[in-house]
């Protein structure tokens, strides 16, 4: 019987992320080219690797149009300067597009398709408002397939807060001033630098630099949190700065097999130990990550105590504190998101998922731990968990 190759998390960046609309860094830029961009700098990086070795590029977005409309992956690696003998593929999972392009990848070097894997995502959410070419089937909702709010993902974490009372915006806004505090605190330490590429950008004011996120905001205060109004219910408890805001940005990671490893010298950062995707009811899209985390613990025949990182994404606090709660984690454990998360970096939807396992990778390499998990929600009610294990 054939037996699977083990598939390795080689290398992974991202681009900064930027404020998606005409005041954001991006506005100006094509979507594809950010990933372009992303893609050279792993070229960059990885000399080892020589492009014409590539067998597969994965490349997710959740709109496929416009500049991110061309087959993706086909059209990324073209743009990138891969030789054209190297094919490509486009993904959509939503939010965990960039972990299908992941997944996706590996399955392809398990097998033995591919030897080494470009895998990864882009949101230009300034030049693709979220939902704005879909029409939903009216079905969903004249046959009450879904909840009319499973469309809305802000509208799914006040139905968390719904169903979870013990979630207060009180707990909700502190997680949110966490997250921006320690992000704060990674600009100055050297995880961005070794997962973040500045590109240069035209904007209204000519070419500059685009280098850090312009979520990030170091002057957060309980007070200022508390005083915002909700944005998706009149009453409600989701906010601006409580949520991952409305971003641009792209990612690309390095995959590659064992024997290649071997073969061509490369050093690394985790081993992929297991994958879960899992389907939760749409309205309460949030919870996901937790039965995809309780199996993909299953399948690794581990359990959760022996996890050493958490990197979950962060669109909403009420969708990180139902993981905390239903898996018994506290939200200020020092394994979870210890370089903050989305609500302080953005959320470029099908990009998220490789800025999760590269920081994780840094995480797991500093803190000289074991095993890391990255987890995030789905729209239409999934939820994505990756379990790595640190070879760095
Ligand atoms: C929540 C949301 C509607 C807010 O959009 P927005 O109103 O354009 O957001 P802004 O960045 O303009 O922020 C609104 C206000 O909050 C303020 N604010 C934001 N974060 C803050 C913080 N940490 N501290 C204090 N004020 C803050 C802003 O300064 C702004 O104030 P102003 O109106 O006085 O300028 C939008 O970010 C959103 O839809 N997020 C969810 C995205 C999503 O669903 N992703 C998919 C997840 S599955």
């Amino acid at each position: 019987m054939r037996e699977a190759r083990e598939v390795f998390f080689v290398d992974g960046v991202r681009t900064p992320f930027g404020k998606a609309g005409p005041k954001g860094q991006f506005w100006r830029t094509r979507a594809d080219d950010m990933a372009v961009k992303a893609v050279r700098e792993l070229l960059r990086r990885n000399p080892e690797i020589p492009a014409e070795r590539i067998g597969e590029v994965v490349f997710a977005a959740t709109a496929q149009v416009g500049d991110q409309g061309l087959t993706l992956g086909r059209d990324v690696a073209l743009l990138a300067g891969i030789p054209d003998t190297v094919p490509g593929f486009a993904v959509d999972r939503m939010c965990a597009g960039a972990l299908t392009a992941v997944t996706a990848a590996a399955g392809e070097i398990a097998l033995g398709a591919a030897d080494v894997a470009l895998a990864g995502g882009v949101e230009h959410m300034g030049h693709h408002p979220m939902g704005a070419d879909v029409e939903l089937n009216p079905r969903f909702v004249s046959e009450r397939l879904i909840d009319e709010s499973a469309a809305v993902m802000g509208k799914t974490a006040e139905n968390l807060h719904d169903r979870f009372p013990a979630i207060t915006r009180e707990r909700a806004d502190a997680f949110a001033l966490a997250s921006q505090q320690k992000a704060t605190a990674a600009w100055a330490n050297g995880v961005m630098r070794e997962t973040v590429v500045p590109m240069a950008v035209f904007t209204d004011d000519g070419w500059r630099l685009a280098e850090s996120d312009e979520f990030l905001r170091p002057d957060t205060s309980l007070e200022g949190l508390a005083a915002l109004a909700p944005a998706f219910r009149a009453g409600g408890r989701v906010t601006a700065g409580n949520s991952a805001g409305l971003t641009d940005g792209a990612t690309a990671a390095f995959l590659a097999a064992e024997d290649t490893v071997a073969e061509l010298g490369l050093s690394p950062k985790l081993r992929l130990v297991a994958y879960a995707y899992t389907g939760v009811e749409p309205h309460l899209m949030g919870i996901g990550p937790v039965p995809a985390t309780r199996r993909v613990l299953s399948q690794a025949g581990i359990e959760l105590d022996d996890v050493d990182l958490f990197e979950l994404n962060e669109p909403f606090a009420a969708q990180v504190l139902t993981w905390c709660d239903e898996l018994g984690v506290a939200e200020d454990d020092h394994r979870l998101n210890p370089y903050g998360g989305a609500i302080a970096c953005g959320h470029p939807l099908a990009a998220t998922g490789v800025r999760l396992v590269a920081q994780l990778a840094y995480g797991l390499r500093e803190r000289r731990g074991r095993y890391g998990l990255t987890a995030l929600c789905i729209g239409m009610g999934m939820g994505a968990a990756i379990l790595w294990e640190n070879v760095g």
